[in-house]
């Protein structure tokens, strides 16, 4: 029977994937995916645990400004500060605080994250909007360094849907990752978290703003919460990380996109997904999670 790593790879998933710990990873990142448990953590760490898609960069820059005080840009893109990506020699040479992103499952991290109590921001989003950000990524857009030239995903819409409930997705578990993050204060000793969800920052992003900076113990006036919401819009967002921000992290793509600024809104998975695919996703979603789909 053919592994969640070949079958992604039959259905046009272009990288060279393999299983680790029953989970299908790009083969680059094993490696670095095995060394993260033992990357040191610092006291004061912010951890922003999200799924791919999911607003992280929005949020990442949004925790920066709470830490910086005011509603200027980080220097570089949040990439610099990708837990799992970054070499540790990369990462010791942050700043304190420093505010680490990472899309692994609680399990996959240091369990010093724990033992040090750090602030850890946790933000979901509608994965139907996931998949489609996901797949206009992956099929639309060509990294500069892929030595194939071609797009990650080259296979129909209907099989990236079905690669992503089976969790046949590099980093893409969707199920396991989001039934560990909910589960976390239970799981770890009533620990703290922050529950962000993209879906109520468009709603109200100066109040979210607001709560995460009540959970960071970092509270700020009324105007820089609006100065913060105004600078991380999607259209100022973009156009900071795309015109004013040190390139060098950056993952470089072809053609003018810059690779994770789509379109910024709530429900476009409406204009994407048939009737019976978002019934189906809705019943995998229930069986799987336990719960009504919520959005
Ligand atoms: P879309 O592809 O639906 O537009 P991540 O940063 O986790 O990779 O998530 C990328 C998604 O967040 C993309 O979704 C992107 O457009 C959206 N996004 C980025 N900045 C945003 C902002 N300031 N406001 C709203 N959405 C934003």
């Amino acid at each position: 029977m053919a592994t969640p790593a070949e079958k992604a790879t039959a259905a046009g998933l272009n990288a060279d994937l393999v299983m680790l710990d029953g989970f299908v990873e790009v083969e680059f990142m094993v490696d670095r995916l095995k060394r993260v448990k033992d990357l040191p953590i610092r006291d004061d760490d912010i951890l922003l645990c999200t799924f791919p898609k999911s607003g992280t960069h929005w949020t990442w820059e949004i925790l920066n400004m709470i830490v910086a005080g005011k509603a200027e840009y980080a220097k570089h893109w949040q990439n610099s500060a990708w837990l799992e990506y970054r070499t540790e020699e990369e990462l010791e040479a942050l700043a304190s605080p420093r505010i680490l992103h990472t899309h692994l499952r609680p399990s996959q991290l240091p369990e010093t994250v724990w033992d040090k109590r750090c602030k850890v921001v946790y933000v979901r989003r509608n994965p139907k909007d996931c998949v489609v950000s996901s797949f206009s990524q992956m099929s639309k857009q060509i990294w500069k360094d892929n030595p194939t030239g071609k797009p990650s995903y080259t296979g129909t819409w209907d099989d990236f849907i079905d690669l992503y409930l089976n969790g046949c997705i590099p980093i893409g578990a969707y199920f396991e990752h989001t039934i560990e993050w909910t589960n976390i204060s239970e799981a770890k000793k009533n620990f703290e978290i922050c529950k962000v969800h993209y879906e109520d920052m468009k709603q109200d992003c100066v109040r979210e703003i607001r709560r995460m900076a009540d959970y960071l113990g970092r509270p700020l006036s009324d105007k820089t919460y609006q100065d913060i919401s105004e600078a991380c819009s999607f259209t100022n967002l973009k156009h900071a990380n795309e015109k004013l921000k040190d390139q060098t992290y950056h993952f470089h793509w072809q053609g003018d996109s810059s690779g994770y600024f789509r379109k910024g809104t709530t429900g476009d998975w409406k204009n994407w997904f048939t009737v019976a695919q978002s019934e189906r996703f809705d019943r995998v979603y229930e069986e799987r999670l336990n719960e009504t789909f919520p959005y």
